[in-house]
């Protein structure tokens, strides 16, 4: 090598390093830095393996805010609930959810995102979603709720009533799914939803992996497969055949159309909505099942509750009667399930809240203190570890207390404390501020409408009463609900049968 060349190579090298993050020091200001040993990698390895507890150890080491270097970005974590305030009120032009989203739904869904995105979904969603409008999807979802539930092994209606049983996970995962598909893409064949869904479990398992991008090239191959079959599935030529597409499906296929995206786009965001708004109600419906099964006090107090809202509202099971009629309005009427939903998803919802920094700011705490967060890293909340799981804000965190959220008066608790203050985001399954699912509403009442109407119509139980909890897989966390590590085996019983 010539002296110059040697230069040059030196220089470049010099850069590369630079670029990497080697020489990064923790300025004045700054919160605690640990980059880890690997360069560039960082700690993604450990952070990839299970998130909760290396941040729990990053937390034990550096106290609630700290930076790391994770594949190539530096991350702030800020871990502090009562400061959360401060961060989802900084505007879009320093803190930016969109961008991070936008790379994401590239490499998973293979789909391009437009400005209007947010504008056509959000409409959308008002209109459909919430509120009123959600009263159509409501009855769309019972009604499929009711078919799979009821009707589908057509060999049993002979018999008078028959114990079935059945893996709790796939059992609650494969009727939700179906049934929210339907009601949203539209009806025509139950054998497609029960293809569909296996090939859903399949991309499901990959997901992790190929959000990260760290999936082996085989493996890779078949994601890219299952995409394909997704967007062929729901593709609008699909549609345009199927009776009872929802309004929300045609709203979002018009607006987009109207930005003059391509047809074959839009197929690509059919997945994306479909992963977004059927990959969670399954998961958490099991749990939801589970903890009442495994809590007898829990199961008899939503029991209770189901037969006054039946009653009160003249409706009741009978043999050979009429299917219930479950509204909206009834599903207002539970308190009680309320909060055994809202503590399921405490226990099994973790999602990961990232923005890109797009201009140097100040971080200010709630008890003062202020920390420099530079241009061009990201920050992030995990509240799994900040909130859900707190002693100080919810004792005994670990366990499930179907009455957590309501107050003596059986009205739903909203106020919680830590270190004597009131805690404003007291959980927070589906994330908050502009990111905050704009489908929880749906979604939740998905799942209500499922355990209503597991409740009214069947008697279920553990086949080991003293089943454990199963372990959470440790891989998901991040992604919404978290998925148990096996299944659990369950007995059920149709009380009545229809038809
Ligand atoms: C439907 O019935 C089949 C056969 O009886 C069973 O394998 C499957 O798990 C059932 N599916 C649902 C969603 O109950
Ligand atoms: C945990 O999740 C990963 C990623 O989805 C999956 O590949 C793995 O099989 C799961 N492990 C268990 C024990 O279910
Ligand atoms: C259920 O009740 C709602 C509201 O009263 C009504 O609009 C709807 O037609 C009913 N559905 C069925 C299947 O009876």
């Amino acid at each position: 090598m010539t002296g110059k060349n040697m230069w040059i190579f030196l220089a470049a090298l010099i850069g590369w390093l630079y670029l990497i993050g080697v020489f990064r020091v923790r300025r004045p200001g700054e919160p605690p830095l640990d980059k880890g040993f690997i360069p560039w990698l960082g700690h993604v390895l450990e952070f990839r393996r299970n998130t909760l507890q290396f941040l729990e150890r990053m937390r034990k080491k550096h106290g609630d805010v700290f930076t790391i270097q994770l594949g190539g970005f530096y991350v702030t974590f800020l871990q502090d609930p009562l400061s959360f305030g401060t961060f989802f009120k900084e505007s879009r032009e320093k803190l930016d959810f969109r961008k991070f989203a936008q790379h994401l739904v590239r490499r998973v869904f293979g789909y391009e995102t437009i400005e209007d995105d947010h504008r056509i979904l959000q409409m959308a969603n008002n209109k459909h979603l919430m509120g009123d409008g959600l009263e159509v999807m409501t009855q769309a979802m019972m009604a499929n709720l009711q078919n799979l539930m009821l009707h589908n092994n057509t060999d049993s209606c002979a018999k008078e009533s028959a114990w079935t049983e059945d893996g709790l996970f796939m059992y609650s995962y494969n009727i939700v799914f179906r049934a929210g598909y339907l009601a949203l893409y539209g009806n025509k064949d139950r054998d497609e939803s029960e293809a569909l869904f296996y090939e859903f479990r399949k991309y499901d398992q990959l997901f992790p992996d190929l959000a990260y991008g760290v999936l082996p090239p085989k493996k890779r191959v078949d994601a890219r497969r299952l995409m394909e079959f997704f967007w062929e599935s729901l593709s609008l030529q699909k549609l345009r055949t199927k009776d009872s597409v929802s309004g929300w499906i045609w709203d979002i296929q018009r607006g987009k159309e109207e930005m003059g995206l391509s047809e074959e786009m839009i197929n690509r965001y059919m997945f994306t909505i479909l992963w977004a708004s059927q990959g969670n109600t399954g998961p958490s419906s099991f749990w939801l099942l589970f903890y009442l099964m495994r809590y007898p006090e829990a199961l008899a107090a939503v029991k209770g509750e189901v037969d006054t809202v039946l009653r009160e509202n003249g409706q009741k099971i009978q043999r050979g009667g009429p299917l219930i009629n479950l509204t909206r309005t009834m599903l207002t009427q539970t308190p009680v399930l309320d909060s055994a939903v809202e503590e399921t998803l405490r226990l099994t919802a973790a999602p990961l809240l990232t923005r890109a920094v797009l201009q140097d700011i100040t971080l200010k705490m709630a008890d003062g203190r202020e920390y420099l967060i530079r241009k061009g890293d990201r920050m992030a909340m995990f509240p799994y570890s900040s909130v859900h799981i707190d002693p100080d804000i919810h004792p005994e965190p670990r366990s499930f207390k179907y009455d957590r959220f309501l107050n003596p008066d059986g009205s739903k608790k909203t106020t919680f404390y830590k270190a004597g203050k009131k805690v404003k985001y007291y959980t927070m399954p589906w994330g908050s501020g502009v990111s905050k699912c704009p489908g929880r509403f749906f979604a939740t009442n998905e799942l209500k409408q499922f355990i209503f109407l597991m409740v009214a119509y069947y008697d279920f139980e553990l086949l080991n009463p003293n089943e454990e909890v199963p372990e959470l897989n440790q891989t998901r966390w991040g992604f919404g609900t978290m998925h148990p590590t096996r299944d659990v085996r369950t007995i059920m019983f149709q009380k009545k049968k229809h038809k």
